[in-house]
């Protein structure tokens, strides 16, 4: 009989239920939250109703979908953790209650392992060990993985996430939240070379995105007149938003590549300094089709061999959380009906 595990995300903002069967992810249900649009940000506290309402017809759709009733699941997983305290609440209630009445095993998976062992759910897989550019609106990683239970990130964010710096450029715009596809969207039809913005000077393998947010601050409050603070020519609002306006897509073209640029170098040196030339992405921002194809022209120019997740795997979804429980599984790795999800979480 194949292994049947039911897996739950409701870390942030997406309610959503995968089943997997002997590895193979065979029903993947997302419901996604639009009352944040109004607010520019995820609240957290909608975020937690809205998982309310929306995970039992989530679950029941998943196993629907799977033609799997809930007595021929073999275990049950759940994200515990990081995240909003009070969605991830919501699931691993819902997967205790579940596991205690059909006496089944409870399976706590990381939301940022389960990121990078989504790159485990296609046909084609990386070998081990590889490396993974995690990029999401809450953290940016490079992570080494040298089986799916055995991960050591190499070097994270110092401040913002990659995400969060596409979300808050495409603020700076005037663009709705989530800025980050329509950056990328805007992008497509931009020159890139026209606006150069710095590139941040952190040791090792970390990154910092806060300077390249002020760095576009000043220079769209100098109505692209100056980069330098100092040199502060300071232009109307109405001047501000004329530049924006005729400057849209080379602007979000620029700020792409100066995103992807911080986060190509960082890959480059994760990967000179391990030896490693198997790489994946990860994340919500790995759907970034700039940053797709920079990673698939650096690993033609440098001999690497790059995995990509197709974009329902990228962004929040079960089906990682499902195939990370799967590998979870196989160690006999359960967790006791007592445990707790928690906000923050070092691996
Ligand atoms: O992984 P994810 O779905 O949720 C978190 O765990 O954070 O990532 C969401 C982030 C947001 O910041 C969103 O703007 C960004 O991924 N994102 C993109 C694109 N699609 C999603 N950023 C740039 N280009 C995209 N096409
Ligand atoms: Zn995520």
């Amino acid at each position: 009989m194949p292994t049947n595990i039911l897996a739950i995300e409701s870390s942030c903002d997406e309610t959503a239920a995968s089943v997997c069967s002997e590895g193979r992810i065979i029903s993947n249900v997302i419901a996604s939250q639009s009352v944040h649009e109004l607010y520019g940000g995820v609240v957290p506290e909608l975020a937690s109703r809205a998982h309310m309402e929306q995970i039992i017809p989530v679950v029941e759709k998943a196993l629907n979908d799977a033609a799997i009733s809930s007595q021929q699941l073999d275990a049950i997983a759940f994200t515990q953790s990081p995240g909003l305290i009070g969605s991830l609440l919501v699931g691993a209630q819902f997967a205790k209650s579940m596991a205690l009445a059909l006496d089944k095993p409870l399976i706590a998976v990381h939301h940022m392992q389960a990121h990078v062992l989504a790159n485990l759910i296609p046909e084609r897989k990386p070998a081990f060990p590889f490396l993974c550019l995690t990029v999401s609106g809450g953290h940016t990683q490079i992570v080494l993985c040298e089986s799916p239970l055995h991960l050591k990130v190499l070097g994270e964010t110092i401040d913002d996430a990659a995400g969060e710096a596409f979300d808050k450029s495409a603020k700076l715009l005037g663009l709705p939240y989530p800025g980050g596809p329509l950056i990328d969207r805007y992008a497509a039809e931009g020159n890139f070379k026209r606006f150069k913005f710095p590139e941040p000077k952190v040791p090792g393998l970390n990154f910092s995105f806060s300077g390249l947010k002020t760095a576009i601050l000043y220079f769209l409050q100098n109505a692209g007149k100056s980069m330098v603070y100092k040199e502060q020519f300071l232009a109307s609002v109405e001047e501000k938003n004329n530049f924006i306006q005729s400057n849209l897509s080379d602007l979000c073209a620029s700020i792409q590549q100066a995103i992807i640029q911080i986060l190509l170098h960082k890959l480059e040196m994760a990967v000179e300094q391990t030896g490693i030339t198997s790489i994946c992405l990860a994340g919500g921002v790995s759907a970034n089709r700039g940053l797709r194809t920079a990673l698939e022209s650096a690993g033609r120019k440098n001999g690497w061999e790059t995995f990509i997740p197709s974009f329902e795997y990228c962004t929040d979804n079960a089906a990682m959380i499902a195939i990370t429980a799967y590998y979870k599984w196989l160690a006999k790795d359960f967790v006791s009906l007592d445990t707790s999800p928690s906000a923050r979480a070092h691996w």
